[in-house]
């Protein structure tokens, strides 16, 4: 029975650190200068508070993605459309072994509430947890701001292409979305447009390369051009994916390029499966029973594409569409 009391979300006066505590049914969540805790009725965790809230950033703005958000080995959520299981231990083999582990099943709109009051307090202002390492100030340390316009920024989501008319716009120097340090070498020109006469308001085109060059996050796809539930959502990434997604159907990677290596992993126990390296032009298909955290070295462009069909996760776990799209 999915929780959706307002009670969730408890406004406790701020700790020693000046950061508040917050409770979503018997989970409990507090910060002091370095590290996130989580208790819960069999036991509790603690991580980096910086790689706490880029996960925790992440799913929020996702809402709750596809499938499983890792946080890491301990504690994420599965996200049931609808509803959200909040875990510690689920996907561990170690913690299900020993009966450590612990779901609780919340209403989508009430879990969304507590992570946004969370990240928002717990967020200072010098830290952009979208931002790479290198183009962000620190996460630690007592209780310093906010960083609202960071935490809320608007999430493309196209609803037939970038640039198309009355859709997401282009991405220039004059709204915000100067060219990235690591894409100073990548060419913006446009394409050129030959349209027949009648339909020039109907044919869209635009430089995705010149597109990605200029995001200012990391680790964050977003749809830039949507068919049915054929969705393209590129990304640009550096440094480490904050969560270890647990996929509930196949997405492929298109890698634009540079270079990214993948850590592959069973979706249920966390057991390896397979260790990925990417170059540009590599092409892969991640299967439906895996979960998966990258590694990009230098900032580098990935094309997600995503099947955003509501079927696809039951038709999966009941066996009648495979694991795989492609046997060999
Ligand atoms: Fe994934």
């Amino acid at each position: 029975m999915a929780k959706d009391t307002a009670l969730e979300l408890e406004a406790i006066e701020p700790n020693q650190h000046g950061y508040r505590t917050f409770s979503l049914g018997t989970f409990t969540f507090s910060r002091d200068e370095y590290f996130a805790y989580v208790t819960w009725p069999t036991g509790s965790h603690m991580m980096s508070v910086d790689a706490f809230l880029r996960p925790l950033q992440r799913d929020i703005a996702w809402g709750f993605f596809y499938g499983i958000v890792n946080f890491d080995a301990v504690i994420g959520t599965v996200n049931h459309y609808g509803t959200v299981d909040f875990f510690a231990g689920r996907y561990n083999e170690h913690y299900k072994r020993a009966g450590l582990d612990h779901v609780e099943n919340f209403k989508t709109g009430v879990i969304k509430r507590v992570f946004e009051a969370m990240l928002d307090d717990w967020t200072n202002a010098a830290f952009d947890p979208f931002a790479s390492p290198e183009e962000t100030g620190t996460p630690f340390g007592p209780k310093n701001g906010s960083n609202k316009a960071a935490i809320t920024r608007h999430r493309v989501s196209a609803k037939r292409m970038v640039g198309a008319p009355g859709d997401e716009p282009l991405r220039t120097d004059d709204n915000g979305f100067p060219i990235n340090r690591h894409f100073l070498d990548v060419p913006q020109d446009e394409p050129e447009i030959i349209a027949e006469p009648g339909f020039e308001d109907e044919v869209v085109a635009f430089n995705l390369f010149t597109y990605l060059s200029r995001s200012d996050v990391t680790w964050n796809p977003s749809i830039v051009s949507a068919c049915k539930n054929s969705l393209y959502c590129p990304t640009t990434e550096e440094y480490i994916l904050p969560v270890i997604h647990g996929n509930d159907r196949v997405e492929w990677f298109v890698q634009l390029s540079d270079e990214i290596r993948w850590d592959v992993e069973d979706r249920e126990t966390g057991a390896v499966r397979a260790k990925v390296t990417m170059k540009a032009g590599d092409v892969a298909a991640m299967p439906a029973d895996i979960r998966h955290r990258g590694y990009s070295p230098k900032r580098s462009m990935l094309l997600v594409w995503e099947n955003a069909s509501a079927d696809l996760p039951r038709l999966i776990a009941s066996g009648q569409l495979p694991n795989t799209p492609v046997s060999f």
